[in-house]
């Protein structure tokens, strides 16, 4: 008794020791080394032999555990197949045909839909062809990312896909570098219906170049059935059609990126888009927009980057875009925005936030003077563009105070007096575009000190005296006028584009 006694208590701790200690093997075994599923193996290799591969990339595909497997990822606890990832490595050899290459082509095996537990499917920046994107892609119902972009898929793309309850991040982005395509258009979706499949989960949408002018009148009520929306890319869709008014609107407050550039929506722009006050940035670059930028933006609070650039907005900027307390990037270039930007740029110059890096307003009829004092007080503006406008008067010596300037362009306005010495403060200026303007008086010395200046362009004004002499200006090509000097007769010497200064 008593000797039972005394062995029960540690016979059942040394049993409980094995019980934990069987317990943890297979887990801990597991995670550090899992061993692949053999039908799942089976259902690789079928997908494998049905994919052309000129440069091996499937090479480690052979062996006993597919885990290991280039591209494949298991779950440590379970072992079963959860990702594959065949984006092409060769990215950026893709304008120079480098990527074909490294593509994967040939055929999608179903047998893909054998593996019930994929979550991550990543086939973009291949090439398959102009193929179809098959049907059963959408009855892998554990999928959370899809990824089919830049692979040249053609035709519609299947309603299928809304069978993916799941699917978190959809990529379709039909461009392809490859000209051979049948037509501009290789993917289209006639119809959006099938997204209200997958209105519990997406986040992430991007149908790039896929043409939806057959969607074109409910696009927006379909895409508003995506509550958990974030980001929504439709640049180049065909897309004729932006309604007035949005009723779901509310459905898209988590929108924080929305992105419809180049399209033809010919449309003003809509109240709706103000009740999207997740927005971080919106572009809607070339696709037509009228009338003025209501002062409503000003509910866009979150606004990092604005891009209304080559519309047909008219009217003057609403200072208010000054108060948008995170705004970094603005650009309303190519419109026909009139009036003076006095109050703009009090404004900007007064925002608590980290500070507008990039500034452009060209290519408008804007006009006025500059403003002398907030302008210097743009610390952080990179890229200032005021180029192909009507403004007047002279440029502040403020402008000496714009720390972080590389880029000054007021060409093609009626400027006029002399260019400040203060220019020469800059140093960090690249590119100085003074040209056809009415400048007067000598040419500042002072700018021989930006050491990274490199292109400065002086032609059409009414300008006088030396060109400053910047060491990174040696040899230097001189314009004058449209007439190509060189300082030297060496004609070699004339080749440095990279450094091009021009007078006039
Ligand atoms: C990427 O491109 C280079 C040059 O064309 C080629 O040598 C290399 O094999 C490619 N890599 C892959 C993984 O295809
Ligand atoms: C899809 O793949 C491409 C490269 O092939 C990549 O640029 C893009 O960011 C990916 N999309 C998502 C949502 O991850
Ligand atoms: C998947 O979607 C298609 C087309 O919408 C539909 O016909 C099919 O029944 C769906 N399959 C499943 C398993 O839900
Ligand atoms: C500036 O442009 C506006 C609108 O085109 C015009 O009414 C105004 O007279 C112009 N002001 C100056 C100073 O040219
Ligand atoms: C300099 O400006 C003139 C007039 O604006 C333009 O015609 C010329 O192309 C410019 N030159 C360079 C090198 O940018």
């Amino acid at each position: 008794m008593d000797f039972k006694l005394n062995l029960k208590p540690s016979f059942f701790f040394f049993s409980f020791l094995i019980f934990i200690f069987l317990l943890s093997k297979p887990v801990l075994g597991s995670a550090s080394n899992p061993k692949c599923i053999s039908s799942e193996r089976q259902a690789l290799l079928t997908f494998k032999q049905s994919l052309t591969d000129p440069s091996a990339r499937l090479s480690s595909w052979s062996g006993p555990d597919c885990c290991k497997w280039r591209g494949i990822s298991c779950d440590p606890g379970t072992s079963h197949v959860i990702k594959i990832d065949l984006r092409n490595p060769n990215q950026t050899l893709r304008l120079y045909g480098g990527f074909k290459e490294g593509s994967l082509g040939g055929k999608i095996n179903p047998s893909l839909t054998r593996l019930k537990f994929l979550s991550y499917l990543d086939l973009s920046s291949n090439d398959f062809n102009f193929m179809e994107i098959p049907e059963f892609i959408g009855s892998i119902v554990s999928l959370r990312y899809l990824n089919l972009s830049f692979s040249s898929f053609y035709g519609e793309v299947p309603a299928s896909l809304g069978n993916l309850s799941k699917l978190e991040s959809l990529d379709l982005y039909a461009q392809t570098f490859i000209d051979e395509g049948p037509t501009s258009y290789n993917l289209r979706a006639s119809n959006l219906g099938w997204l209200s499949g997958l209105s519990s989960s997406l986040t992430y949408l991007n149908m790039g170049f896929v043409s939806l002018s057959g969607a074109d009148e409910t696009w927006l009520q379909d895409i508003s059935r995506l509550p958990k929306l974030k980001e929504l890319h439709l640049f180049n869709c065909e897309l004729r059609n932006l309604p007035l008014s949005l009723s779901s609107s509310a459905n898209l407050k988590l929108l924080e990126v929305l992105d419809l550039s180049r399209n033809s929506l010919r449309s003003p722009i809509p109240n709706w888009l103000f009740d999207l006050t997740g927005l971080r940035k919106l572009t809607l670059q070339w696709v037509e927009l009228q009338g003025s930028i209501p002062s409503e933006i000003k509910k866009l609070r979150l606004l990092e980057t604005l891009d209304l650039s080559f519309n047909a907005l008219s009217g003057e900027i609403p200072d208010v875009l000054g108060n948008l307390p995170q705004l970094k990037y603005l650009d309303l270039s190519h419109s026909s925005l009139e009036g003076q930007i006095h109050r703009l740029l009090d404004a900007l110059s007064k925002n608590k936030g980290d500070g507008l890096v990039y500034l452009g307003l060209n290519s408008n009829s804007l006009n006025g003077t500059l403003p002398a004092e907030s302008l210097g007080e743009l610390r952080n503006l990179q890229i200032l563009d005021f180029s192909l406008n009507y403004f007047t008067g002279s440029i502040p010596s403020s402008v000496g105070n714009m720390a972080s300037l590389k880029k000054l362009a007021l060409h093609f306005n009626s400027m006029e007096g002399k260019i400040p010495e203060s220019l020469g403060k800059l140093d960090r200026l690249e590119t100085l575009d003074l040209s056809s303007n009415k400048f007067s008086g000598a040419i500042p010395q002072s700018l021989a000190a930006i050491s990274s200046l490199h292109t400065l362009n002086l032609s059409y004004n009414k300008l006088e005296g030396r060109i400053p002499k910047n060491p990174k200006f040696k040899d230097p090509s001189i314009y004058i006028g449209n007439e190509l000097l060189c300082g030297k007769p060496l004609p070699k010497k004339c080749s440095r584009k990279q450094q091009t200064v021009v007078v006039n």
